[in-house]
């Protein structure tokens, strides 16, 4: 590993505020404050068992990449291609200097980019990370229907901030109005571990970039009803996912409304 020398340090700090702590060597971190602790290493650690150890001849799509902690460790597993993207220029500086630090500089290639506008990259990845940036959405189905629709090929690591119940219910085939024979509305909606997205109007945590927090059931539901199917559930709020043989889309409408014989 390089020292922190020629500049290093200077040009850490001319990027500060970091959001991930990157070890880039001769004592130099870039977030040794973090109020996570060593974050993201810390929690790597605690799901990295479910990512595949080996991902030569791999390609990889990590979607908000933010300074490129994910991005490098794949690249550390073989992976033969990287993406990062991130909608904000500053985390992708943040990258490109880690990275180029770290000896990676030349082999992940980071893009100015949305999730929404995933179609745009034009092709389809072994493995996507979309990790803790669905709550960050306006539109957080859509993001995961467009994820399905145009670049995910086999798996997603995905990951997102959760509140309310761990807990799971049977999710109803349909939801009458009312508990039938009766003016009662079905009990299911204000049982904790239905499906449920808060919706945060103003800030959580501080911060105004945060817009959903789905509980276990709701980032459960939401996968299936995308096109994933979680095959590892590693920590509370990540799941290792692959992509299901019919993406919802495909259900199309006559399957989510099937007719109803007329009387
Ligand atoms: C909480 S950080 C997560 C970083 C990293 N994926 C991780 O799990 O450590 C959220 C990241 O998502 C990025 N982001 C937010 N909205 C985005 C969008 N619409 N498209 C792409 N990136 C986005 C932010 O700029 C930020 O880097």
């Amino acid at each position: 590993m390089p020292s922190a020398g020629e500049g290093l340090r200077e040009r850490v700090d001319a990027l500060a505020p970091w959001f991930h702590n990157i070890d880039l060597g001769g004592g130099l971190t870039t977030a040794p404050d973090h109020f996570l602790g060593d974050y993201p290493r810390e929690k790597f650690a605690a799901f990295a068992g479910c990512v595949p150890d080996d991902l030569t001849g791999k390609s990889v799509l990590d979607i908000g990449c933010n300074a490129g902690f994910y991005s490098v460790e794949m690249k550390r597993r073989g992976a033969a291609r990287v993406v990062g993207i991130d909608w904000d220029e500053r985390y992708l500086a943040q990258a490109r200097l880690a990275t180029e630090t770290l000896g990676y500089g030349d082999s992940v290639e980071f893009r100015q980019l949305s999730v929404y506008d995933v179609a745009k990259l034009g092709e389809r990845f072994d493995l996507v990370i979309f990790m803790g940036v669905l709550y960050h959405l306006r539109h957080p189905l859509l993001a995961l229907d467009l994820i399905r629709e145009h670049v995910a090929r086999d798996l997603m690591l995905f990951q997102t901030m959760q509140q309310g119940s761990t807990g799971l219910s049977d999710v109803p085939e349909d939801h009458p109005f009312f508990v039938p024979g009766t003016y009662t509305p079905p009990p299911y909606f204000d049982d904790p571990a239905y499906p449920k997205m808060h919706f945060i109007e103003r800030r959580f945590a501080g911060d105004w970039t945060n817009w959903w927090a789905p509980n276990r059931a709701c980032s459960e539901a939401m996968l299936r009803a995308s096109g994933f199917t979680a095959v590892a559930h590693p920590q509370d709020d990540v799941y290792l996912c692959r992509v299901a043989d019919v993406p919802y889309a495909q259900h199309g409408p006559a399957a989510v409304y099937p007719a109803q014989p007329r009387a």
